[in-house]
C-alpha cells in the first residue's frame, strides 16, 4: 500500500485525490490518509503531490514509519474525499517545514 506522510500536514494540496482510481483517500481537518484496504498500489498519486508526501509502505523514510499505522487508523475514522479541493490557506508556507506531526488535527 501507499502512505501519506508528514509533509501533507497543514498543506493538503489534494492533487493526489483526482488521480486515484480507487477512492483511497480519507480527509481530516488538515491531513489526508490512504486506506490500506482499498489502495491498489498503482503509484499514480506519488508524483502528483507537490509536497512529495506519498511513499510506498516499503519505502517510507525511517523517521516516518509511524505514519503507516496512522494512515490505517485514521482511514477508519475519516470520510472518503472524492474530488480535489483548494489547498489549505497557508499550504505554501508550511510545505517542507518539518516536525509537523504536532499540528495534526483529528
Ligand atoms: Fe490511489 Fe494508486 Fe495512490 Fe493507492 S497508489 S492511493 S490506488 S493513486
Ligand atoms: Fe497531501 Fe500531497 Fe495529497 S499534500 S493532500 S498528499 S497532494
Amino acid at each position: 500500500t501507499f502512505v501519506v506522510t508528514e509533509n501533507c500536514i497543514r498543506c493538503k494540496y489534494t492533487d493526489c485525490v483526482d488521480v486515484c482510481p480507487a477512492d483511497c483517500f480519507h480527509e481530516g481537518p488538515n491531513f489526508l490518509v490512504i486506506n490500506p484496504e482499498t489502495c491498489i498500489d498503482c503509484s499514480l498519486c506519488v508524483q502528483e503531490c507537490p509536497a512529495d508526501a506519498i511513499y510506498a509502505d516499503t519505502d517510507v523514510p525511517p523517521d516516518q514509519t509511524h505514519f503507516i499505522e496512522l494512515n490505517a487508523e485514521l482511514a477508519q475514522l475519516w470520510p472518503v474525499i472524492a474530488a480535489a479541493s483548494e489547498p489549505m490557506a497557508e499550504a505554501d508556507m508550511w510545505i517542507d517545514q518539518g516536525d509537523k506531526l504536532q499540528f495534526l488535527e483529528r
